[in-house]
């Protein structure tokens, strides 16, 4: 199955989270502020959903990017990425949303600015923060009396020199408000109307009130605090959720040794409200463009101000190890894989988006190529994306092409349409039926009642009957 990038214009179905899905007039009645005119710099996925989602509330927002292509393609209609919902929302609020190249074009109405520029990480480590530069470089005379409000990912300090730079440019009179985003990949439509918390860090009281009038709509509770809690807050948390990662994926490492089943252990821990059962779903490690970004981002930060964070150092490579150890595991069962066929399953860092930055998928299908082995790979988004950065894997829109004549298949990523593979003739079509469940999805004993080896992350491994007489006849 494939499905489209994004067109907006009913391409697919409404029902997205969103607090309601009718006219988006209503949804500004739930008592949120009068309507503002809001401009958002920056149309990449942060950009554009929260632009999209302020439309919901009522606003009427502009949207500037750099890119001509981007805004075209916005212009046409078209989204850029895969993001659930979001065309629907888009497409609902079409009359309120706005796409321009034009800097003084987003300033000319627009009072609160938000900032949703990328921030990547330089090759040490540290967050690139040229496009926050660019911002204070372009901003118009018009922008007096606007309030710049921080979306992006920034190291803690970033507002402080952002502040600087304004008052040094004599645009004392511009307001600077940090509030981070919570949002995930796959649920951000959701996530935006429902978050946890949200985090408005200021100055002085110059548009803060005003920045917390906006989410008036939302039923979560607001902290406002100054400038670099909020930033540090934002990397705290991510950082927080990767070690919980990291520290279930060694726990499942452990259990692979003892015959302990790492499904079984993290129920159970999570059943301590102190532990709370979320992010701790063992796997192949985890990717996006923001833990291992962010994460690296800290670690940096504390480097450059004397401290050195050796639990993230751990967490990191804890991460980067994760991913190396599948090709351990399947060498154990296949011997040298030069010559072997392996299939990846799903490509995407995680279900239901078509992104790849440090995905999984990545590493392990270059660790196989440089093995010698033929690298096969399904994934029902993000093929299109991957046809760029997968040189010599090859790609195929049907899960079963993937898997015929392959000597093992790797889950990658948990598709939900995985959970309706046709395990028998999974079993019958691959050359040694053997699976590797990289994110525990499926139902062990289902695979192996199929006549499949299945092997999961930190769970026991029982060979099935079926596949070890299959494994004789081709040995
Ligand atoms: C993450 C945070 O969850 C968001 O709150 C935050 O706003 C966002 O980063 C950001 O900073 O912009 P995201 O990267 O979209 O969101 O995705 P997650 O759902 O957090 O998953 C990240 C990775 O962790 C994925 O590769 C996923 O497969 C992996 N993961 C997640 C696990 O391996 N185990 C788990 O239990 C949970």
């Amino acid at each position: 199955m494939t499905k489209p990038a994004g067109t907006i214009g009913g391409a697919w179905p409404a029902g997205n989270g969103s607090p309601r899905s009718g006219a988006a007039g209503v949804l500004s009645d739930r008592g949120g502020t009068d309507r503002e005119h809001l401009a958002v710099l920056g149309a990449g996925w942060v950009g554009l959903v929260t632009a999209a989602c302020f439309a919901e509330l009522g606003h009427r927002v502009t949207v500037r990017d750099v890119s001509e292509e981007r805004i075209g393609e916005l212009t046409a209609g078209r989204l850029p990425f895969y993001e659930p919902g979001l065309a629907d929302v888009v497409e609902r609020n079409r009359a309120r949303l706005s796409f321009t190249l034009d800097v003084g074009e987003a300033f000319s109405e627009a009072r609160l600015i938000f900032v949703c520029v990328g921030t990547p990480s330089t090759p040490t480590g540290d967050a690139d923060l040229s496009g926050v530069r660019r911002v204070i470089d372009e901003l118009p005379r018009v922008a007096e009396g606007v309030t710049l409000i921080m979306k992006s990912t920034v190291p803690v300090g970033t507002g402080a020199k952002v502040r600087a730079a304004l008052d040094a440019r004599g645009a004392r009179n511009v307001g600077y408000v940090s509030n981070p985003e919570f949002l995930a990949e796959g649920s951000a439509v959701h996530d935006f109307f429902n978050p946890q918390r949200i985090l408005i860090g200021s100055f002085d009281s110059r548009g803060a009130e005003r920045v917390g009038e906006l989410y008036g709509a939302i039923p979560a509770p607001i902290r406002h605090m100054d400038v670099a809690s909020a930033e540090m807050t934002k990397y705290a948390s991510n950082a927080f959720l990767a070690t919980k990662i990291s520290f279930v994926n060694e726990i499942a490492n452990v259990c692979e040794q003892t015959g302990a089943d790492v499904v079984t252990v993290a129920e159970a821990m999570g059943l301590d409200c102190r532990i709370g059962p979320h992010f701790l779903q063992a796997g192949i490690g985890y990717g996006g463009s923001c833990f291992p970004k962010d994460v690296a981002a800290l670690k940096q930060l504390a480097g450059n101000s004397g401290y050195h964070f050796q639990l993230l150092t751990a967490v990191i490579e804890v991460n980067d190890l994760q991913k190396r150890r599948v090709v351990t595991r399947l060498r154990e069962h296949l011997g040298p894989l030069a010559g072997k066929t392996v299939a990846l399953l799903g490509l995407a860092f995680k279900p239901n988006t078509d992104d790849l930055r440090e995905a999984s998928s990545l590493v392990l299908a270059s660790r196989l190529l440089a093995e010698g082995a033929d690298v096969r790979a399904w994934d029902p988004v993000a093929i299109e994306s991957a046809r760029e950065l997968l040189d010599g894997v090859e790609l195929c829109d049907d899960v079963l092409d993937a898997v015929a004549g392959a000597d093992a298949a790797v889950i990658v990523t948990e598709w939900e349409e995985l959970r309706q593979l046709p395990l028998e003739t999974v079993r019958d079509l691959m050359r040694r039926p053997l699976v590797l469940d990289g994110r525990n999805f499926l139902d062990p004993n289902e695979v192996r009642g199929a006549g499949i080896d299945y092997e999961a992350i930190g769970r026991p491994a029982v060979r099935a009957p079926v596949a070890r007489a299959l494994e004789l006849q081709v040995s």
